[in-house]
């Protein structure tokens, strides 16, 4: 794909400065108060959620080692769920909180915030029946149905602290992630849909239940017509339990800080770690970034892509929308089914004027042609965002020029699951655009950059992207694990939150995020560790060692290859390698499916052994004359034979 890097600025329409909540002007303003007063900008902003005890105070916040602790609005009490649904009750009873469109086209379903009061409620009962009780751990593991969203409401309303597992993830996976926070309860569905094939949710749960004790309860939801195994004294129907529950069920009083959330996410070494969000902070950031970046007013149509089981299902499908009195879409299935333009279409018939989507998308769908678009109006857009991972020019100049006719400005926001919401964005009308920039800082965002020893880089540069300041919506702790919090984040750059991502501010002090610069890679959005696909690999019987390295990919925007040096008595061949492949999708699930192995007698090692990452990145990108300083390894002669066997991805 070709990196056009041309300084084009796409100053903000004329009818978006006029009408947006925030114009330049007022973004200049706010920012300078957000930082230089964050009392008095916080103390105005908490005010758009609905405390039933407002706090006195915003913040304490110590980012040092030894004492590392984040707390926002601490006195304050809440209940999110009360937040999200029946605050907007009954001025916005009648109103549309949810539009479900499934897989199958001839599927879609509407909530209004009354109905979606019944179902929320009528959930937390269920719960209730089952014994679950406030600060229990729930793990949800279902399909993009109406469900997931009132499993998540339920939880956070009798004060259960929700783990939502991505339905892509293996049965091994599940298991792991229901260990560490040693959850009781599962919430799944007999099956999920996605492009027209099953996916057995509740058979994954199964298997998980082997290899992990103390789950007392698992609740399924019926999807599909599929009948399942239910395992007596421990699983039951939703349906059955709902239909002898009542629907009189008070929110759990809770203090801002108690946890809301746990989701897992990859970092660059060991398992994935439980990032906890609290309630009070989290919601406060989600309802103004949701209302800020997308300019949000009720009555719109917000459509956000992701799925529930990442943060930007959790910020930008349920709490954000949901605290603001949105009209959120949720969509079960994928972009290409059952045609390369069920986005488009999906778009004219459900009148969508705002669209949240990844650029790994953006870049599969413009690969397949304008002609599926331009087939649908999508004149009721008017405003267009992604996220997950850097847009290259092109894909984000296609979005522009093709999806949005030139007509709907691009938020491209910047943001991590640890981060809670966005955090370097665009606003509509506030952001000249730069095709591939996410631009500027959101209100009480400190970025800055910093070299290798941590010292701090000046005006246009390059280098690694840190935080100075919290905010609301940041991650409190590693869940169970506050040690492993305070290394990965607080430990690089002693003082500052270093994010894990390289970053280049131009000239006019605008973010460019390049990507990750530790061993996490960001294959079609999903975050991955390379440390993870290597456990796996060297787990199988026939593997001596692995090292995984991204690489550039057209459209996943990173790839995954792999160098695998197998035992001493095996011959490699490609049944191997298909076997590997397979081992890899069973293990962490199919998002983490190898794009290249590669055999190789050795791997490039220091003489003190540590195997030269950097080498074999660049094998994998194909600089194969700019391999660097090769001297210090233990054997040069290994990189010669990995030159010979490269595999083209
Ligand atoms: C990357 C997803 C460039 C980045 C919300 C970050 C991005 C990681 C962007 C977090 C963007 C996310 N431009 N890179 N607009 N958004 N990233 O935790 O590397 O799944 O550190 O959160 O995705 O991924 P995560």
């Amino acid at each position: 794909m070709t990196h056009d890097t041309s300084p084009t600025l796409i100053p903000v329409p004329a009818e978006w400065a006029r009408r947006a909540k925030i114009d330049a002007e007022t973004y200049t303003l706010k920012y300078r108060q957000s930082v230089d007063d964050p009392h008095a900008f916080w103390a105005e902003e908490l005010k758009r959620i609905d405390w039933i005890k407002a706090p006195t105070e915003i913040s304490d916040v110590s980012w040092s080692k030894d004492d590392l602790h984040i707390r926002w609005f601490a006195d304050g009490v809440l209940n999110a769920c009360y937040n999200c649904v029946d605050r907007h009750l009954p001025a916005r009873q009648n109103d549309v909180a949810i539009i479900w469109e499934g897989d199958d086209p001839s599927m879609d379903r509407k909530v209004t915030y009354g109905q979606l009061h019944d179902e929320v409620r009528r959930f937390a009962n269920v719960l209730k029946d089952m014994g679950v009780k406030k600060g229990d751990r729930v793990t949800i593991y279902l399909p993009m149905i109406v469900e997931a969203a009132y499993a998540m409401l339920a939880c956070a309303r009798i004060g259960a602290v929700h783990s939502v597992v991505f339905g892509g993830f293996s049965p091994d996976s599940i298991a792991g992630r229901i260990e560490d926070c040693r959850s009781e309860w599962v919430i799944t569905a007999n099956e999920g849909l996605r492009g027209g094939k099953t996916i057995a949710l509740k058979h994954n749960v199964d298997k998980a239940l082997e290899k992990v004790s103390g789950v007392k309860g698992v609740l399924v939801v019926r999807h599909t017509r599929a009948s399942v195994a239910m395992n007596v004294g421990r699983d039951q129907w939703y349906d059955n339990v709902a239909a002898r529950v009542d629907l009189e069920c008070p929110c759990e009083p809770m203090q801002a800080e108690d946890p809301l959330f746990i989701l897992y996410t990859s970092g660059s070494t060991g398992k994935p770690k439980g990032v906890l969000h609290t309630t009070g902070g989290y919601l406060v950031w989600a309802s103004m970034t949701h209302e800020y970046v997308f300019d949000y007013r009720p009555g719109e149509i917000y459509w956000c892509t992701a799925d529930v089981g990442w943060v930007t299902g959790h910020t930008y499908i349920v709490y954000g929308p949901l605290a603001n009195g949105a009209t959120t879409l949720m969509f079960e299935g994928i972009p290409t089914y059952p045609g390369p333009d069920r986005f488009w279409q999906i778009i004219d018939k459900h009148k969508v004027e705002i669209f949240y989507t990844a650029p790994t998308a953006i870049r599969a769908l413009e690969r397949l042609g304008d002609a599926h678009v331009k087939k649908h109006s999508r004149k009721s857009l008017r405003l267009l965002g992604t996220v997950g991972e850097p847009i290259n020019p092109a894909a984000w100049t296609w979005y522009w020029d093709v999806v949005g006719d030139r007509r709907c400005p691009v938020v491209d926001t910047w943001w991590q699951t640890e981060t809670g919401g966005a955090l370097i964005t665009p606003l509509p009308g506030a952001t000249d655009l730069k095709p591939g920039s996410a631009s500027t800082p959101m209100f009480g965002i400190q970025p800055d950059l910093v070299d290798a020893d941590g010292k701090f880089l000046k005006g246009a540069a390059s280098g690694n992207l840190v935080l100075k300041t919290s905010w609301p919506g940041q991650m409190r702790t590693v869940y169970g694990d506050h040690q492993r919090f305070i290394d990965t984040y607080f430990s690089t750059y002693p003082g500052l939150y270093f994010t894990g991502d390289g970053a280049r501010r131009d000239a006019d002090g605008y973010w460019w995020i390049t990507g990750r610069v530790d061993d996490v890679i960001n294959v079609s959005g999903h975050r991955l560790g390379t440390a993870e696909v290597e456990s796996a690999l060297v787990a199988h019987p026939k593997v001596a060692e692995a090292a995984v390295v991204g690489f550039p990919h057209d459209i996943k925007g990173q790839g995954i290859y792999c160098y695998v040096t197998v035992n001493q008595d095996v011959e490699p061949d490609e049944m191997l390698e298909a076997e590997l492949r397979q081992w890899v999708r069973d293990d962490i699930g199919p998002i983490a499916s190898p794009d290249a192995i590669q055999f190789a007698p050795a791997l490039p090692k220091t003489r003190s052994g540590k195997i030269m990452r950097r080498i074999l990145r660049k094998i994998a990108e194909g600089e194969l004359n700019n391999l660097g300083d090769t001297t210090t390894l233990a054997d040069p002669g290994v990189v010669e034979d990995l030159l010979a066997n490269r595999k083209s991805a």
